[in-house]
């Protein structure tokens, strides 16, 4: 077996572990786990925060009317859900919708550190505030850190977007905004390949230390 579907063949076996999992007490109140939906081998990967209602009924990341908004984004520049990989940062609910609270993040995280890692993706699209200052490893809010690539973990580059949740509260602007991320991340995706930045090593090492 190649490298590539033995990476897809474990990256089912995570699957499976993560839908029966009791790492935290959000097993008691989800109705499902929302592992994460798409191509095991997307160039392209959006990560959210956690699941809400629709998605912990349905097992299905953004699925409701903020995962709508996000297929239009995606279709404008010519991409479907299928061709990409959606998951979220913690893959039960958190009732209420409340933040996700920091033991439930350090129960989760291996799963999606162990998802970015399998697939492999070039590009990484933040969702919103949450996602964004876990995964870049900062407290620098999103307003400041989207409409540019930052080099990340792996050699994939990071790309911080709103959350669709906010953009359907903002409208125009916001969606507007969140436009102009999705045509860039398109432009990193058609560039050819580039020799990438070196990370600088102490903001790798920060980055290891999250997911590690
Ligand atoms: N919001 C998220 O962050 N993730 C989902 O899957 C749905 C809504």
């Amino acid at each position: 077996m190649g490298v590539v579907s033995d990476s897809v063949q474990i990256l089912e076996e995570l699957k499976t572990r993560a839908l029966v999992c009791t790492q935290c007490a959000l097993a008691e109140t989800r109705t499902q786990v929302v592992f994460g939906v798409g191509d095991p081998r997307a160039r392209l990967m959006f990560v959210g925060e956690a699941p809400g209602q629709n998605e912990d009924l349905q097992g299905e990341p953004f699925v409701g009317a903020a995962g709508k908004l996000l297929d239009t984004l995606l279709g404008e520049i010519g991409m479907q859900r299928s061709e990409v990989y959606i998951a979220n940062v913690l893959k039960c609910r958190p009732p209420g919708n409340r933040d996700p609270r920091p033991d439930e993040i350090e129960s989760c995280k291996g799963y999606l550190r162990e998802q970015i890692r399998l697939i492999s993706p070039e590009v990484v699209m933040t969702l919103g505030n949450f996602a964004t200052k876990l995964l870049l490893n900062t407290e620098t809010g999103i307003t400041r850190l989207r409409g540019r690539p930052h080099n990340w973990w792996l050699g994939a580059m990071l790309v911080p977007t709103f959350h669709p949740a906010a953009a359907l509260r903002g409208g125009d602007r916001v969606t507007g905004q969140m436009r102009e991320d999705f045509a860039l991340v398109r432009s990193l995706l058609e560039a050819p390949p580039q020799v990438a930045e070196p990370t600088e090593p102490d903001l790798e090492a920060a980055q290891m230390e999250l997911f590690g």
